[in-house]
């Protein structure tokens, strides 16, 4: 299998590193803050992100150092970073491991964030389940503010950054940023309409910068090694950096893999994760989370960086990757994906609250032997109906699994719904039902 050095998992790689400060200073934890702090000017930190190419991990694969270049230089009031950590993509869990295992590394990427948009107040908006992570950071907030590496005056410069730990109530939506914010704020977590961006209307309407977990955990390094260096890792001049891809599903040995982009998705598949976990080949897999569209068997060759996966249709999103085996009912997984959207629609737009539950009737009515040919017309029509229509982009996303299973797997429909049909030709207790009904 071939070896690709870690960023971000390499320190808790380590035997007996536990995370904590002593541990991190040990293996140079902090001396990138120290540099930021006495050497570089907010600008040239923001070029030197900008340079490294790094995007956003998150799901949207903005360019950090843009994104940081938009809030307004001559504000001279509060400003505010976030950190996503609400992780509640389905099929990924990388967020976690970055903040139980190396609190502190996500803790210097959230000061040098802080200090590059002039921000003296962060928020870790954590998801709500995640109560060992939050202890952990508390915990981690604690140490460094001691060491002062946080508080009232980082490393004697007299600038303060203080840090806090916010636990969300467990809703998908409050991972959409401006969510978030609204969460954070003390509101129902229900996206915002831009224009206006939270780079000027953000937290409590001021400047604000939400950033996820695993982009944050990079700067660091970024300003340790180079902005040559990152550049130089993965897919350049747009995919630069390491990714860690969450390996879910029908595989031999799944978990977290951290490998730079643009190795293909059969290395890390077969390679990485052992291979398919019986004797079934691979029949589908997700490759960035259950907002990203299906990609087949013939797409295991596609290269793991935001153009390829595009080009082959879907998205390299929040970096879960979910492996189905020959066998798996299509049909099926679509409608079990369909069940999490509309569970977790926050119902601010008409299109995605009737929609999804429209959808998950349908769907349902397949999986029951229930269905009629039509129904796949409706399933089309309803998606056509949701995409750019909603506020936020989870509308485009609770789509994904159906148009991809529509496009790849449409006989599985049918084969289903002619089952339907011979049910309802030889039984009275299993009525053909309405839409509505
Ligand atoms: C429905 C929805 C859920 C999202 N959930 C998350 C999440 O759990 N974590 C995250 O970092 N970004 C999530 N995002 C993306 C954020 O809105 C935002 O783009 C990201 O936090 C920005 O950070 P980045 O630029 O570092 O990726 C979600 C977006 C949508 C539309």
């Amino acid at each position: 299998m071939p070896t690709h050095e870690k960023i971000l998992l390499k320190n808790m790689d380590q035997p007996g590193y536990t995370g904590s400060l002593k541990d991190y200073e040990a293996v140079g934890g902090y001396q990138a803050l120290r540099r930021v702090m006495k050497e570089l000017a907010p600008a040239d930190l923001i070029d030197i992100v900008k340079q490294s190419g790094l995007r956003g991990r998150g799901g949207a694969g903005f360019p950090t150092g843009v994104k940081w270049s938009f809030i307004p230089k001559d504000y001279t009031g509060p400003k505010y970073l976030c950190c996503n950590a609400d992780e509640s993509e389905p099929g990924t869990f990388k967020d976690r491991q970055l903040m139980e295992r190396d609190p502190h590394q996500v803790l210097e990427g959230i000061a040098i964030a802080c200090q590059a948009i002039g921000a003296e107040t962060a928020y870790i908006y954590i998801r709500g389940e995640f109560r060992l992570g939050a202890k952990i950071l508390e915990h981690a907030i604690d140490e460094a503010r001691q060491a002062r590496y946080l508080g009232e005056n980082v490393l004697s410069s007299g600038v303060p950054i203080q840090v806090y730990v916010h636990a969300g109530a467990g809703a998908y939506i409050c991972g959409e940023e401006t969510a978030l914010l609204e969460s954070l704020e003390g509101k129902r977590g229900m996206p915002r309409v831009k224009p206006p961006f939270p780079a000027t209307h953000g937290l409590y309407q001021k400047p604000t910068v939400v950033n996820n977990v695993e982009t944050l955990a990079n700067l660091p390094h970024i300003v340790t090694r180079g902005a040559d260096w990152f550049a130089s890792i993965g897919s350049p001049p747009k995919s630069t950096g390491t990714r860690i891809f969450c390996l879910s599903g029908h595989v031999k040995q799944p978990g977290n893999y951290e490998v730079p982009m643009g190795i293909t998705f059969r290395e890390l598949i077969y390679e990485h994760a052992g291979g398919m976990r019986g004797e079934k080949p691979l029949k589908a897999f997700i490759p960035g989370g259950a907002s990203a569209s299906f990609l087949t068997e013939a797409h295991l060759d596609v290269k793991l960086d935001f153009e390829s996966v595009a080009q082959a249709g879907s998205m390299l999103g929040s970096g879960g990757v979910t492996v189905m085996e020959e066998g798996t009912s299509m049909v099926w997984a679509a409608l079990r994906l369909m069940e999490f959207f509309y569970h977790e629609s926050c119902g601010k737009c008409t299109p995605c609250r009737e929609g999804s539950s429209w959808l998950v009737q349908v769907l349902q009515r397949i999986v029951d032997r229930r269905g009629r040919m039509e129904d796949l017309q409706v399933l089309a029509d309803l998606c056509q109906n949701i995409v750019g229509r909603t506020v936020c982009a989870f509308g485009d996303a609770e789509i994904a699994p159906i148009v991809g299973t529509l496009q790849y797997w449409r006989n599985e429909y049918e084969d289903l719904i002619r089952e339907s049909t011979a049910i309802s030709t030889t039984s009275k207790e299993l009525p053909v039902l309405a839409l509505n009904s």
